[in-house]
């Protein structure tokens, strides 16, 4: 028999992980803390209180919207025995401290990296860290989640993968939804726009990333700066004065303004972007 698992939060993404479960064969119990929520979950367990949906499997898969609803769902049930994976969305201490805080069960972290419409799917894979053994004897069947791909055995380690990458998330999407304000202030249709120029051109810088990765692990091989920061410095005032020209609001582009005129005066105008990295910490 499959293992039997356990899903507490029913939200958009607790659901589909649920959902997945199911279909995998394995036996489900849910808990949320609004009753009668995604009545979608057919052959679900329905728990009435989250101690008892603890008490049925020995895997629980939490995911609920914060840290401090997990600590507050969690609080007083008896976890001995159970291996709890908490895929909500944390930094790296509340994972560390999660772990001391449900002492008698083994505990791994997660970091989703998907929407709930990819779980279940090939392109969905989630970061674990925590318990190793805990990570071994249940890697298969978190597979019909998404691809595991386990970090290491500090808790925390997940989480901080996990923020890097919605980190770079945000700033692309920054960047992108930057671009495409300033071309609507301009009348010129987004969908083209976005199909035609911008997709193409993020996807070519993207090509970059990992020289930059390089001169950060291996700064004695770095070669000479094809775009040095210094230029980019001083074009980069156009864009700042082209968003106020057309009444787009530069919050989202200032930052990176100031950060090359800090490596510029700072005597880093003849790097590249890789500067940058090295200059925030
Ligand atoms: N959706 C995504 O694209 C996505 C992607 C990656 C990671 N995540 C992470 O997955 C986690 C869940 O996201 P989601 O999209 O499922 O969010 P959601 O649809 O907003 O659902 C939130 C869940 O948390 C529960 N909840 C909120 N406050 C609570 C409280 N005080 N006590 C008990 N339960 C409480 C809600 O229960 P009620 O139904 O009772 O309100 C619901 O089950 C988050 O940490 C999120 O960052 C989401």
């Amino acid at each position: 028999m499959k293992t039997p698992v356990t899903v507490l939060g029913l939200g958009a993404m607790g659901t589909a992980l649920a959902q997945a479960f199911l279909a995998a064969g394995h036996p489900t119990t849910v808990w949320n803390r609004t009753p009668g929520r995604s009545p979608e979950l057919e052959g679900a367990i329905r728990a009435t209180t989250a101690a008892e949906a603890v008490a049925a499997s020995p895997l629980v898969v939490v995911c609920l919207l914060i840290d401090t609803t997990v600590r507050e769902t969690l609080e007083g049930i008896d976890v001995t025995g159970r291996v709890i994976v908490n895929l909500t969305n944390g930094t790296p201490d509340q994972a560390r401290s999660l772990e001391a805080a449900v002492p008698g069960a083994a505990y791994l972290d997660g970091g989703i990296m998907a929407v709930p419409a990819m779980i279940g799917g090939p392109h969905a894979f989630i970061l674990y860290s925590g318990d190793t053994a805990a990570y071994e004897r249940h890697q298969a069947d978190l597979a019909v989640l998404a691809r595991p791909l386990y970090v290491g055995a500090d808790a925390g380690l997940a989480a901080l993968y996990d923020i890097a990458l919605l980190s770079a998330m945000y700033g692309m999407f920054g960047g992108a939804q930057h671009a495409l304000a300033l071309v609507h202030s301009a009348k010129i249709p987004a969908v083209e726009f976005t199909e035609q120029l911008l997709v193409p051109w993020v996807t070519a810088m993207l090509g970059s990333l990992p020289q930059m990765a390089a001169d950060l692990d291996q700064p004695s091989e770095r070669g000479a700066a094809g775009s040095n920061l210094a230029m980019q410095a001083a074009a980069y005032h156009n864009l700042l004065d082209t968003a106020v020209a057309q009444g787009v609001d530069p919050m989202l582009l200032v930052p990176m303004g100031a950060l090359l005129q800090k490596a510029v005066a700072s005597g880093h105008g003849d790097e590249d972007l890789a500067a940058l990295i090295r200059l925030l910490g």
